[in-house]
């Protein structure tokens, strides 16, 4: 297997499916060993900077948590507490960082500043989420799926609602790479951008899977074995889209009877957050303007016996470790 060593990890189209699998395997290890308890100091010294120019509950706590199981000290770089992109040119900080950390994660705006903070960091830069993709959310969603149903080949995954948002991007593309069908169920406006459905595709018949657009929901949910789902205005999307995306999205909630429709097997999945009641500011704001009590999925699914939302959360933090841990490590 080839070294990761050094690598940044930007985006999954920049790694090949044995590469992807590498990494899944050694998160199965990471999360065998954090279990049984054995120590596992591996960077016993290093030091990352976690860069958040937007909010994050997960993936914050998977990089710190992470970086502390792994023997390293992390700093954590909230939106005001960072000169970024604002003060200072992201080159010209991925080089001030890049001189006193071993890795730098980067949650932001476009995939073009990340992929520049790399160009000029000359360590690993990790992407904690940008617009257009959310890699480590995928490792930790097949490992959730590879848990349930094992071997994931052959099977179906299907990205109900906003399917051209940053998860639902990625995980095209991870279902492309590891040779699982993939099924984008949603309107034509919200669907993944051609050109990557072009790529996605190329990629799909090397690895023998298939990629499927739908604007049909049952023909989405069919044979499915896992249901996905993400909020219907990611962030950085301007609140005005609230009204917009509910008459959209509406026809792709996943309630119970869509999940009817899947496999009998099939499992619901989500990366979270999820306005799926009323308990957050946003899912109470949003029906007192449009009086919809439940949003991109019902409760009854979200907390029913095929959701594996989180299991899928708690697998962010070995997956992290995971891509931290083959990145930093000395070259083998
Ligand atoms: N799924 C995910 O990335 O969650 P956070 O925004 O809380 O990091
Ligand atoms: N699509 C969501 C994912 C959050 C983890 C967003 O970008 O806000």
């Amino acid at each position: 297997a080839s070294s990761l060593s050094g690598r940044s990890f930007l985006k999954l189209l920049d790694f090949t499916p044995e590469e992807i699998r590498g990494l899944l395997d050694l998160a199965a290890d990471l999360k065998r060993a954090k279990r049984a308890g054995e120590p596992h100091r591996y960077l016993e010294g290093k030091n990352v900077a976690l860069i958040f120019e937007k909010t994050s509950t997960r993936t914050r706590c998977a990089f710190e948590v992470g970086a502390r199981d792994l023997g390293m000290h992390a700093v954590y770089l909230d939106p005001s507490a960072s000169q970024i992109g604002k003060k200072e040119s992201i080159e010209d900080t991925a080089r001030v960082l890049g001189s006193m950390f071993d890795g730098i994660e980067y949650r932001g705006f476009g995939q073009e500043r990340v992929e520049t903070l790399a160009t000029h960091a000359g360590v690993p830069v990790w992407n904690g989420l940008t617009t257009e993709f959310h890699p480590t959310q995928m490792l930790a969603d097949v490992l959730t799926m590879q848990e349930e149903f094992g071997e994931m080949r052959g099977r179906k995954v299907t990205f109900m609602g906003d399917a051209g948002n940053n998860v639902g991007n990625s995980l095209m593309v991870v279902c492309a790479k590891l040779g699982i069908d993939f099924c984008a169920c949603g309107p034509a406006a919200q669907m993944p951008d051609s050109a990557l459905v072009g790529t996605c595709r190329a990629l799909a018949e090397e690895s023998g899977s298939k990629i499927e657009l739908t604007e049909d929901v049952a023909a989405g949910a069919r044979g499915a074995s896992v249901i996905y789902t993400d909020i219907w205005v990611s962030m950085g999307e301007p609140a005005e889209l609230w009204g917009k995306r509910i008459e959209l999205l509406s026809p792709y909630q996943v309630n119970a009877r869509l999940m009817g429709e899947a496999a009998p097997d099939a499992i619901f999945m989500h990366c979270l957050p999820s306005f799926h009641d009323r308990k957050t500011d946003v899912g109470e704001e949003v029906y007192q303007k449009f009086g919809l009590p439940e949003l991109e999925v019902t409760d009854e699914v979200f907390e029913g016996p095929r959701s594996r939302v989180f299991e899928e959360a708690e697998n962010r933090l070995h997956t992290i470790k995971a891509v931290m841990y083959a990145t930093l490590r000395d070259p083998q």
